[in-house]
């Protein structure tokens, strides 16, 4: 046996193929995931492995969440250029336009010969189809690797929607590592179950929607503007643009991309502003602005910047109408010194405001940047030290930009994070102080997550409210949705990833009051750039 099994790992090295079964819904075809190096593992012909098209025998409710399962039946994670799965589903039996519905990084494991079982959770589509077809693939990077294919045949039906979501309901055969990886998951449902019986019965609970740049790394060259309802965390694409986010290795296609959370919401006008970089070599800076419609995606304006040169822009946030502030890092005249600077976006056309009277060498580290949305005059920068990874060292840069001749840098303020930390902050109408999301300290094990004030003047930063408790969510710094100017019923909004599985919830609480809510499970990790606008 043995002997058979390393003949078999060896025989699929030599292919260079990579290995994937999908369990649940189950793949078209023979499945055998006894053993690593699986040949029915192991497929290749697009778009669905070469499997014969297979009479639906699973039915799906529209709309409701479900349990995705997939074997990677051997390992070829690749040092440096990690590979990626996905999963997608299209709307009739032939059909190979897929709409993705989740991405999953490959995960780091040293061994080869090693079998790992995926749980996502994905949002059935609100549609209703007699024959639909989820497709997965996989993506290893190895040279000379060619992508893994394996398709399901499913029905979608409108049936009363059970508003619990997702059942964890647990399969007999699943092994104690595949269920102990669920336990946090386990616990993100019962802690959401408790807030939805806090809520009081007249506080309905109005899903809103976010927006954000979905990116399929299968796709490098394209994008979809897509929504997110808050409550279902159910996705919708509602436009899709020629640039990727961040295409890995060469060719035409990396020179573009979207500058990640560099982006202003003008409420004035209902657009939002991204920054892509469209030609030239990928060192050279984003020039491009596009101005899309908040709502409905469309591009409504598109032009490089101009009366711009030198360093890049780092953060937009909105000012007024029809401009946005920005953050830039410039080189000063000695080495390893740079000015901080602030100036305004009007149009495409950039002029600097003000900038640090001194260059810094330090604090050098680009995290965030606010405009303040009670004044209109300030804007806070979130530096982090360079030389404390994990400290998380930090200052806020104060600018006040409401004059154009006026306009001046005013100070900076150390932050005190000897209890939380964290990469990004909010400015809050009626509040002179910021909030930020935090998983307490880098080193902190178990970490739990709170909201907490900064005081942007002293420095303080105070818990305002827990939010989880340990050995539920990942301490992960993204996730941060740009809140804009004004906050619809005065919350604000946070992707938080579940521990040990690719299952995210949105979190909405309400600083004053602490009372929050979390979405169904979902799967946001391929989603760049959220912003929840006003309505
Ligand atoms: C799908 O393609 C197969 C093979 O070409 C064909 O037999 C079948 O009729 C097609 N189904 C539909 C719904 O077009
Ligand atoms: C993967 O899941 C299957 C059942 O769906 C189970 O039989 C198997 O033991 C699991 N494998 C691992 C490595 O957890
Ligand atoms: C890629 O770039 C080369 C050189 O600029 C050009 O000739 C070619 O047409 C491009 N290919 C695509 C698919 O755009
Ligand atoms: C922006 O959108 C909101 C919500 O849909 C709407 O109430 C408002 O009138 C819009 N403003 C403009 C300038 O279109
Ligand atoms: C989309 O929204 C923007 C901003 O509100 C608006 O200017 C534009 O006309 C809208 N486009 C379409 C096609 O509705």
């Amino acid at each position: 046996m043995k002997q058979l099994r390393t003949v078999i790992v060896f025989a699929c090295l030599g292919m260079a193929c990579c290995h994937i079964c999908l369990i649940t819904p189950r793949q078209r075809g023979t499945m055998d995931i006894s053993m690593p190096g699986s040949p029915t593992c192991t497929r290749h012909a697009e778009p669905c492995g070469g499997q014969d098209i297979e009479t639906p025998k699973v039915t799906y409710m529209a709309g409701e969440s479900a349990f995705f399962k997939w074997q990677q039946n051997l390992n070829h994670y690749e040092s440096g250029y990690p590979g990626y799965m996905d999963i997608g589903i299209a709307r009739s039996e032939n059909s190979t336009d897929f709409t993705t519905l989740a991405v999953v990084t490959d995960k780091y494991v040293h061994r080869q010969d090693y079998q790992q079982n995926f749980t996502v959770v994905v949002k059935i589509p609100s549609i209703m189809c007699d024959h639909c077809v989820v497709r997965m693939r996989y993506n290893a990077h190895k040279p000379g690797e060619t992508t893994f294919l394996q398709c399901a045949d499913i029905k979608i039906s409108l049936g009363s929607k059970s508003h619990d979501g997702l059942k964890f309901s647990q399969n007999h055969e699943e092994s104690r590592a595949d269920k102990q990886k669920l336990w946090p998951l386990n616990r993100a449902l019962r802690l959401r179950k408790l807030h939805q019986k806090l809520q009081k019965d007249d506080d309905t609970e109005n899903a809103m929607k976010l927006y954000g740049i979905a990116y399929n790394p299968f796709e490098p060259q394209r994008s979809h503007y897509i929504s997110i309802d808050t409550m279902s965390g159910q996705t919708e694409m509602v436009n899709s643009f020629k640039f990727g986010i961040d295409a890995p290795g060469t060719g035409n296609n990396t020179k573009m991309f979207l500058l990640d959370e560099v982006l202003s919401i003008d409420y004035g006008r209902n657009t939002t502003n991204f920054l892509v970089h469209e030609t030239g070599s990928r060192d050279d800076v984003a020039k491009r602005l596009y101005v899309v419609g908040t709502y409905n995606g469309s591009l409504v304006q598109y032009t490089d910047l101009f009366q711009f040169s030198g360093g890049a822009i780092n953060g937009l946030s909105w000012y007024t109408y029809g401009t946005s502030a920005a953050f830039r890092i410039q080189p000063a005249e000695t080495a390893n010194n740079w000015y901080f600077e602030v100036g305004m976006l009007v149009d495409g056309g950039y002029k600097m405001a003000a900038r640090i009277p001194k260059p810094e060498g330090l604090y050098v580290n680009f995290q965030w940047f606010e405009t303040d949305v009670n004044n209109y005059h300030r804007t806070y920068t979130l530096m982090g030290n360079e030389n404390a990874p994990d400290e998380l060292n930090a200052r806020i840069y104060i600018f006040d930009i409401y004059d154009s001749i006026f306009s001046k840098f005013v100070k900076y303020t150390e932050l005190d994070v000897s209890k939380y930390t964290f990469m990004s902050m909010h400015s809050y109408p009626g509040s002179d102080e910021l909030y930020a999301f935090s998983p307490g300290l880098w080193f902190d094990d178990p970490h739990a997550w709170y909201l907490v004030a900064i005081n942007p003047m002293s420095g303080e930063v105070t818990k305002k409210c827990d939010i989880a408790p340990p050995g539920i969510f990942q301490r992960y710094y993204g996730g941060t949705v740009n809140q804009g100017s004004t906050n619809h019923g005065g919350y604000l909004y946070h992707v938080l990833r579940v521990d040990g599985s690719d299952a995210d919830l949105i979190v909405k609480i309400h600083p004053g009051t602490c009372q929050m809510t979390f979405s169904e499970p979902t799967n946001l990790r391929h989603i760049h750039s959220l912003q929840m606008p006003a309505m």
